[in-house]
C-alpha cells in the first residue's frame, strides 16, 4: 500500500514538473494574434508602437488604449512602456507619456490623436527623443503634426516639447518611420499631405526639428501607409501598407540601395494564413506595419511587427510579430502560429 502511495506520488510529481516545464518554454514562445500578457499578468497595451534596444534591455513603446472606448470616442490614453531582456517576457514600466484629462487648450488632451510612437536614442544629446503622429483635437485629419517628446531615461517620464510639421508641407505628413544611419544621422520617411507622395528629411543633429528640404523617394508608391525601415548587407528595406483607415490591405515591400531611392517594389511578402481570423496575405493576416525589430546578437534576425486594428474596440488589439527570412534581396515572412528566437542563427 505504502509502496503504491509512493509511485503515485513519483507520478504526480512527474507530471506537474512535466507541465511546469512545458508552460516555461510555451513562455518562451512568441504567439503571433494571441492575447499577450506581461508578466504580471496583465494585458500589453502598446498598439503602434516600437522596440528599441538599450544597454542590455528591449524597450517596447506603444499607444495605451482606454479599456472600454472605441477610436472615434478618443481610446488614446498616451505612451506606454514595456521592458524586456529576450524580447518575450515583458515587464511593465508603466505610462511614459499621458494625454491629459483636465488641460483640454494643451496639444496632449485626451481628445487628440496620438499615434504610431517611435523612440530613438541621441547618443551625442544623451536624449531619448518620442516622435508621434499628432492630430489635434476638433481639427480633423487634414492635418497632421509630428509631435516630439524628450526623457533622459528609456523608461521616461518623456516631456512633451513640441510639435512640427513634416515634409515642408502646410497639411504635414501622417504615417512615418525614423531611420538612425551608422554615423547618427536621422532621418523622416513619411507620407506627406496632402498629395500623399513619400518623402524622406533629415533631422537636425538634435533630432528635435528637421534639418531643412524633404525630398520624395522615387519608387515608392503613393499613399503608402505604415512603414518600417531597417538595413541589411548595404540594401534598405521598407515593409508598408496601402491606405485604408482602420482596415487591413496588402502588405508592401520595397528595397533601395539609398534611402532617397530609387526605391524598388518587391510585391507582397506575407505567407500564410492567420487562423484566428481566416486572413492571409490579402489582408496582411488582419494586420497593418507597425515596426521591424532588429534582434541583437544573431545573425540576419529581424522582426516584423503589425498590429491587428480594432477601431471599436482597441484595447482588445491584438499583435503579430514574425520572422522575417530573405532570399537574396527579397524578404518574406511566414504566419507561424507559435515561434521563438531559435528561428535565428547566432
Ligand atoms: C492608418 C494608420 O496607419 C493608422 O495608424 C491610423 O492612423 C489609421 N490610418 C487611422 O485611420
Amino acid at each position: 500500500m505504502e509502496a503504491l502511495r509512493n509511485s503515485g506520488l513519483i507520478i504526480l510529481i512527474c507530471f506537474v514538473t512535466s507541465v511546469l516545464m512545458a508552460q516555461d518554454e510555451m513562455g518562451k514562445s512568441i504567439i503571433p494574434g494571441e492575447i499577450w500578457l506581461d508578466e504580471t499578468g496583465n494585458r500589453i497595451n502598446a498598439h503602434g508602437g516600437c522596440v528599441i534596444f538599450h544597454n542590455g534591455l528591449y524597450y517596447w513603446y506603444g499607444e495605451e488604449k482606454v479599456k472600454g472606448l472605441s477610436e472615434k470616442e478618443h481610446a488614446d490614453g498616451g505612451i506606454h512602456c514595456y521592458a524586456s531582456n529576450n524580447l518575450v517576457d515583458w515587464h511593465d514600466q508603466g505610462m511614459v507619456l499621458h494625454l491629459s484629462r483636465e488641460d483640454t487648450l494643451s496639444d496632449l488632451s485626451f481628445d487628440c490623436n496620438q499615434d504610431r510612437p517611435k523612440v530613438v536614442y541621441n547618443a551625442t544629446t544623451k536624449k531619448f527623443v518620442l516622435f508621434f503622429k499628432l492630430y489635434l483635437r476638433n481639427k480633423g485629419t487634414s492635418v497632421a503634426y509630428v509631435g516630439v517628446a524628450v526623457s533622459d531615461s528609456p523608461v521616461g517620464p518623456f516631456t512633451y516639447s513640441h510639435k512640427f510639421l513634416g515634409g515642408n508641407s502646410p497639411n504635414g505628413t501622417g504615417d512615418f518611420a525614423m531611420y538612425k544611419d551608422e554615423s547618427g544621422i536621422l532621418y523622416h520617411l513619411t507620407v506627406r499631405k496632402p498629395d500623399k507622395a513619400f518623402v524622406i528629411g533629415k533631422m537636425r543633429d538634435d533630432y528635435l526639428l528637421p534639418d531643412g528640404k524633404y525630398e520624395v523617394c522615387e519608387g515608392i508608391t503613393n499613399h503608402t501607409e505604415a512603414p518600417a525601415v531597417f538595413k541589411r548587407e548595404g540594401i534598405y528595406h521598407m515593409l508598408a501598407s496601402g491606405s485604408t483607415g482602420w482596415e487591413p490591405n496588402p502588405a508592401r515591400n520595397f528595397t533601395s540601395e539609398n534611402l532617397a531611392g530609387p526605391w524598388i517594389y518587391q510585391g507582397n511578402p506575407c505567407e500564410g494564413v492567420n487562423p484566428y481570423n481566416g486572413l492571409g496575405k490579402e489582408k496582411t493576416y488582419g494586420g497593418q506595419s507597425s515596426f521591424i525589430i532588429t534582434v541583437v546578437g544573431k545573425k540576419d534576425a529581424f522582426i516584423a511587427c503589425f498590429d491587428i486594428n480594432n477601431p471599436e474596440h482597441p484595447y482588445d488589439s491584438k499583435y503579430i510579430w514574425l520572422p522575417i527570412e530573405f532570399n537574396q534581396i527579397k524578404m518574406s515572412i511566414t504566419w507561424l502560429d507559435s515561434w521563438d528566437l531559435e528561428v535565428f542563427q547566432e
